[in-house]
């Protein structure tokens, strides 16, 4: 791997858990969101929906680490993340700089709930984002597993505006050229993005469409039914809270991969 001399990463020294692994391409989609694309490690296994640590030397060479849900499903060859940059958050600062050819650190332990095996089998399943919350689902969607256990996906992403959504739209265009789901029925996914700080379709909160009856009216069902809805949640502590009260009311349980469940949910990473 070609590390540039002057990259932050060559104040790493590489070893099996701590390694540095090289960008492959960075594309900005607004002021503060971008995703980055690297090389995966021969030897590294993920499930799709699952986290990672990663992370860039501070000035003093000393590794900033955060969690990072993979983007990329589990068979791709390259690994895929999305970021919110935020002015003075101690890593995403740095990382909003990275470029192709510069190195990231990549921890070998990838681990996490929003995985197919922390839900007991249903028929219909829910994934509610909110901003980067739809890194874990951008990975899902595009797993054949995924398309093999529902018979039915909604995909729910709430935002600020338009141009926010953006990455998501690209990973639904990207399931139309993925091989490995040319002979599953990928239609049945439905999107449902809504927006609140701009005019759209769906306007609001998605919390807030779920208690009005709004959204159960616009995807055409009647309410959830914990006997075969299933559902994972991404997104800030708030969203994440406020979601787990709203699927505990309608009968829902919550699972783990020790202990499968109805609705399993992660905080999307940011700092
Ligand atoms: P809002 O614009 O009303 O705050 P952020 O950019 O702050 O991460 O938020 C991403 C999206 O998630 C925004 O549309 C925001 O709506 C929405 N959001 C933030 N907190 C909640 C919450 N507790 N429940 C539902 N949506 C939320």
């Amino acid at each position: 791997m070609h590390i540039p001399q002057n990259s932050l990463a060559t104040r790493i020294s590489p070893n099996e858990s701590n390694e540095a692994v090289e960008v492959i391409s960075v594309t900005h989609w607004t002021r503060n969101l971008f995703s980055f694309r690297l090389q995966r490690p021969k030897s590294f296994r993920f499930n799709s929906g699952e986290f990672v640590l990663l992370g860039l030397p501070d000035a003093e060479g000393k590794p900033v680490l955060r969690a990072y849900s993979i983007a990329s499903p589990s068979w791709d060859d390259t690994l895929l993340f999305y970021s919110i940059s935020v002015e003075d958050g101690p890593l995403t600062s740095m990382l909003s700089k990275i470029k192709k050819g510069d190195g990231v650190i990549l921890k070998r332990k990838p681990t996490g709930t929003l995985v197919l095996d922390a839900l007991r089998s249903g028929k219909k399943l829910f994934l509610f984002a909110t901003g980067t919350g739809i890194a874990p689902f951008a990975s899902l969607i595009r797993d054949p597993s995924t398309y093999e256990a529902f018979t039915e996906i909604v995909l729910v992403h709430t935002c600020r505006m338009r141009e926010d959504l953006a990455f998501g739209k690209l990973i639904l265009d990207l399931r139309q050229k993925d091989c490995l789901l040319k002979d599953l029925n990928i239609q049945k996914l439905k999107y449902f993005p809504t927006l609140t700080r701009e005019n759209f379709v769906n306007e609001g909160r998605i919390t807030d469409l779920i208690s009005s009856g709004s959204f159960f009216r616009d995807i055409g069902i009647s309410s959830f039914c914990a006997n075969t809805d299933r559902a994972m949640v991404c997104g800030s502590l708030d969203f994440n809270k406020e979601m787990k009260t709203i699927l505990l009311n309608a009968g829902f349980e919550e699972g783990s991969i020790s202990n499968p469940g109805d609705f399993v949910l992660e905080r999307a990473f940011a700092g």
